[in-house]
């Protein structure tokens, strides 16, 4: 793998992604590594991280001298570059210049910068700067407050720049990452969808051998795609189970029921658990104890599939579950290593560590672009593909009161109406999600055709955001949102009015319990 430090900037995953771009495998590892480890795992390259330190500062992270003895490539950025200048003997001063933000680059031949515009934005964020390139070194662009914005070695195969080629506002970024990459590392880009289908399907045979798995289905991409690797990897000794709890949105069950298991042939056991979420959930309004009821009726429903599971195949176990754990919560846990026995986080709805099983986990190395391209190399549905987030409690934390038979037809109705208004008008990909909000508690006045009305508000709360930890209500076009209030007022019975929650996250939450 290429090696990504981590000097503790957020920007080292996104590094890790770009290198995987260029098609080339990487990993993150934090900078406490020592340098023995890194080469340990026999590393094609080794890229130095930006980070929020000053190399002046005493505490700041060094780079180990010994790094550069090992004869591997290495690319340093900002932090990474100015640690790396600083190891070989050039200089770092504090120039007193400071660059945030857009700036310009002035870049003059060498491998990475060959070609591209002599004067090209770049995203720069730096107070401290290299004045000297080490000896052997070729210096290939400058700014403003730079002196020395990037510097090649390409005979020991170093180089560095000052600017972030990771962000996209350094338009040229990725060329000059690839190009390092590929022509001074000389790395062969092989890190290709089908590679890591191909990949993973050996690792899961190789782990597997002649036992069978189990995979809880959510509806979600994650699990989806985990379940088509493993599927074809060991096909019908994988069995899905599919739990519907009727907290689910309207087409979801035959979502997976068709469309799932057309594109992948999965076995697939669906258990019909409404009636039994319905009665746990009676007379519980609190948020809370909704999430810890379905969640513990959940996993008792999981475990007594298993179980029937088990007895129909003549008592033979599943000795291993299949979970859609992510690279980043793999990096977030300190896992970056790779290594075995680190507890996954991260539980395909909620399903307690004390079941005795294995994990396999084939999405354990991929970034979520990466696995949505894996599900549609395997062939599965945009539909699935390219699902918006849902919560695991479904429609049971959107229904603000009891949960009732009545209520989620009420608001499965409402929601089904602004999907299908928001995909008609192309907006799916550029919000987060969208949740519907029935406020079953509250009434208010309203008038309809001759006569009084006193029903139900349903509140649309669309979302933009990143990784969910932040958003920012979406400024849907108000041609959407009429469109999407006409029909649900006219359409679904109980609901007389439609609101718009305009509040970002923080102070709101997503969802509304
Ligand atoms: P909040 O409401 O915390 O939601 O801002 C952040 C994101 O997480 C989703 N969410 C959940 N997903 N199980 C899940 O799988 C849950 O219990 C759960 N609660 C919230 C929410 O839809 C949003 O995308």
């Amino acid at each position: 793998p290429v090696l990504v430090v981590d000097f503790g900037a957020q920007y080292a995953q996104l590094i890790a992604r770009r290198v995987r771009e260029a098609q080339v495998y990487s990993e993150v590892v934090p900078h406490t590594t020592p340098v023995a480890e890194l080469l340990e795992r026999d590393p094609a390259a080794i890229v130095l991280s930006g980070g929020p330190a000053s190399v002046y500062a005493a505490d700041a992270p060094g780079v180990d001298p010994a790094l550069f003895e090992a004869g591997v490539p290495v690319f340093g950025i900002c932090y990474g570059f100015q640690a790396m200048a600083q190891a070989l003997g050039g200089v770092v001063e504090r120039t007193g210049t400071r660059e945030y933000g857009r700036t310009d680059l002035a870049a003059d031949g060498g491998v990475l910068h060959d070609a591209l515009p002599g004067r090209h934005p770049v995203w720069m964020s730096h107070g401290d700067a290299v004045t000297k390139a080490p000896d052997g070194f070729a210096v290939t662009a400058t700014s403003q407050g730079a002196p020395v914005a990037a510097f090649e070695d390409t005979g020991r195969r170093f180089a560095g720049v000052q600017y972030h080629p990771e962000v996209g506002h350094s338009p040229h970024g990725q060329e000059v990452l690839r190009r390092f990459l590929h022509d001074v590392a000389g790395i062969r880009p092989q890190w290709t969808t089908a590679s890591i289908v191909d990949e993973q399907v050996e690792r899961i045979k190789a782990q597997i051998g002649d036992g069978k798995a189990i995979c809880g289905l959510s509806g979600g991409v994650d699990s989806a795609v985990a379940a088509a690797l493993v599927q074809r990897a060991i096909g019908d000794r994988l069995t899905c189970v599919f739990v519907d709890h009727g907290l689910l949105r309207a087409g979801e069950r035959a979502q997976v029921e068709r469309d799932y298991v057309s594109a992948t042939g999965v076995k697939l056991v669906t258990v019909d658990a409404r009636e039994r979420f319905l009665s746990a959930l009676a007379g519980v309004t609190d948020p809370e104890q909704k999430r810890k009821i379905i969640g513990r009726e959940f996993i008792r429903v999981f475990e007594q599939a298993e179980l029937d599971l088990q007895a129909a195949a003549g008592g033979e176990k599943f000795r291993f579950l299949v979970q859609g754990t992510l690279y980043p919560d793999v990096v977030e846990s300190g896992g970056g290593t790779g290594t075995a026995n680190i507890k996954s986080h991260h539980n395909v709805g909620g399903l307690p560590e004390d079941l005795e099983f294995e994990l396999v986990e084939p999405l354990r190395a991929l970034f979520k672009d990466e696995v949505r391209r894996v599900g549609l190399e395997l062939g599965l549905p945009e539909t699935i593909v390219h699902r918006q987030p849902f919560p695991g409690p479904g429609l049971g934390i959107r229904i603000i009161g009891e949960v009732t038979a009545d209520r989620l037809e009420t608001l499965r109705a409402a929601d089904a109406i602004a999907r299908d208004e928001l995909t008609a008008a192309g907006l799916d990909r550029d919000i987060w999600q969208c949740p519907v909000v029935l406020l079953a508690d509250v009434r208010s006045v309203g008038v309809q055709g001759d006569g009084r009305t006193y029903g139900h508000p349903i509140v649309l709360r669309p979302v933009s955001s990143e990784d969910a930890m932040t958003a920012d209500w979406t400024r849907l076009p108000y041609d959407v949102l009429e469109r999407i209030s006409t029909r649900i007022t006219n359409e679904v019975a109980e609901v007389n009015r439609v609101v718009l929650d305009v509040t970002s996250k923080p102070p709101g939450t997503i969802e509304w319990e």
